[in-house]
């Protein structure tokens, strides 16, 4: 049915509030009575979306031009509302929304403008339903968190890699099961954190594409009853592509999960990132050391040295996880199409973003200050870590790895019964084990030789470690994407 434009008819039936801080509704024609406290209490977002209002302002004023395309609107009305929500953006700017007692972010913005413009502001909402609204206005917001976001986790690549390239000279143990192991680069363990932020970055780009489909035109449910140009949308909104199907993109919160999902695994990383740092300052490793700008004390053990910071980056992992759990469960078991239940996907979509938004800056700040004890990571390079070297010369003697891993364990209890280093166990003691065996312990080089000699690319070796900081400076580079 082609709708004409018409002059702005009398006032709806909700009268334009005069004073700012009256409720505003959006519905109730139908109900004698207006809901209870509870309800309302219960049924508010606005304590949580008023964030949303910069995009609800922008998704509105696109909708406006759309509607005066369709001519809905006149030219004076489209610049009349435009005007209008400019003035409600500044208004909102100022803190309009602190204590407001509407419902939603939407009904706050309608209700503002009706203060500004009068009954046109009545119009604006036509052909939209708050389904359409609320996931185009949740899309837009998730794209610039997503933005901010990839930069901060490119700033803490960028301290991981400026502390790896002062670390390549430095060697401690590499371990596995939290045992020594063989020895490594600082650099390379500190490199194994960053890895993880690459894929972080590519998972957030690629959930990123997903995220940019316009639902704005799909109505309440089954599209809108005005002919609107939705490619136009998309375009004046930054959108990729269109969503299509309106049942479907209306009760679509795939991105809040996949997003929260990208989110939660960051939180994993640094987790783990934290996890090692803390067990490093611990007297007994005594690798690293944290600022004291990056360090918090005891309130009752005054030589205390904590490290809190990496502590609550473990922990908040957790809480990440938590909003993602909470939104899955959410949405399982929804029909399609919008319920209320959605409405809880923002405050932990948020809370998502702020954790991370509060962890990412404290890391990357106590990472890039980090004191580093060369001298105790050495220390702690004991000659166990020779075992697989030795057993790699008797392969290279034509033993079969098999049976040198067997001698060289033989090696290694007789060193530990003797209380001797494995590089120590006197020759003729080791040629009885195998003749080959003191060879090989003669054929020991320095812990430098030994890392060297793991020189597969993706190894501990000196040119592995190069080949990835150069790999690593150009994807953290500022202003570089993913
Ligand atoms: N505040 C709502 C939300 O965040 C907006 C959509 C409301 N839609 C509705 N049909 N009541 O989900």
């Amino acid at each position: 049915m082609p709708r004409q434009p018409t002059e702005t008819p009398a006032p709806p039936p909700t009268p334009a509030p005069a004073a700012p801080a009256t409720a505003h509704q959006m519905w109730g024609g139908r109900f004698s009575l207006g809901p209870s406290e509870a309800l309302d209490a219960l049924n508010r977002s606005l304590p949580v979306d008023h964030r949303l209002w910069p995009q609800d302002v922008a998704a509105s004023k696109a909708w406006v031009h759309a509607l005066g395309r369709v001519g809905v609107l006149t030219p004076s009305e489209e610049h009349q509302l435009l005007e209008g929500l400019d003035r409600v953006a500044e208004r909102l700017a100022d803190g309009a929304a602190v204590g407001a007692p509407d419902e939603d972010v939407h009904t706050l913005v309608e209700r503002l403008l009706y203060a500004e413009v009068g009954t046109v502001a009545g119009k604006l909402h036509t052909g939209r339903s708050r389904n359409d609204q609320v996931a185009t206005d949740l899309r837009l917001w998730t794209l610039g968190a997503i933005d901010q976001l990839d930069s901060d986790l490119a700033a803490l690549g960028r301290a991981l890699v400026a502390r790896a390239e002062d670390g390549v000279d430095v060697l401690l143990p590499g371990y596995t099961h939290g045992q020594r192991a063989q020895p490594v680069r600082w650099a390379y363990v500190l490199l194994a954190h960053a890895w993880p932020l690459v894929r972080d970055r590519q998972r957030l780009a690629d959930a990123r594409r997903r995220v940019a489909e316009l639902p704005l035109g799909s109505g309440a449910l089954a599209g809108s009853g005005f002919a609107v140009d939705r490619v136009l949308l998309k375009e004046a909104l930054g959108f990729r592509s269109v969503s299509a199907n309106a049942l479907d993109a209306t009760g679509d919160r795939d991105f809040v999960a996949e997003v929260l999902f990208a989110l939660t695994l960051v939180g994993t990383h640094l987790s783990r990132l934290a996890a090692e740092i803390v067990l490093y300052t611990s007297a007994e490793f005594g690798f690293v050391r944290l600022s004291d700008d990056f360090s918090t004390g005891s309130s009752l053990l005054p030589q205390k040295r904590n490290p809190d910071i990496f502590e609550l980056v473990r922990a908040k992992s957790s809480r990440l996880l938590g909003d993602l759990v909470a939104l899955l469960t959410t949405l399982k078991g929804l029909p399609a199409g919008y319920s209320k239940d959605l409405q809880e996907d923002k405050a932990l979509l948020f809370d998502g973003f702020d954790t991370l938004a509060l962890v990412l800056p404290a890391a990357t700040g106590a990472v890039a200050v980090l004191s580093v004890d060369a001298e105790r990571m050495r220390a702690a390079l004991d000659a166990s870590l020779r075992a697989t070297d030795l057993a790699d010369l008797l392969v290279e003697a034509g033993v079969p790895f098999r049976e040198s891993h067997g001698l060289v364990g033989r090696l290694v209890r007789e060193a530990e019964r003797s209380g001797v280093p494995l590089d120590r166990v006197p020759g003729p003691v080791a040629a009885g084990i195998h003749p080959a065996l003191a060879a090989a312990l003669s054929q020991l080089g320095t812990w430098e030789d030994s890392v060297e000699s793991r020189a597969t690319p993706g190894g501990a070796s000196r040119h592995s470690v190069a080949e990835q900081l150069e790999a690593l400076r150009p994807a953290f580079a500022e202003g570089g994407g993913p």
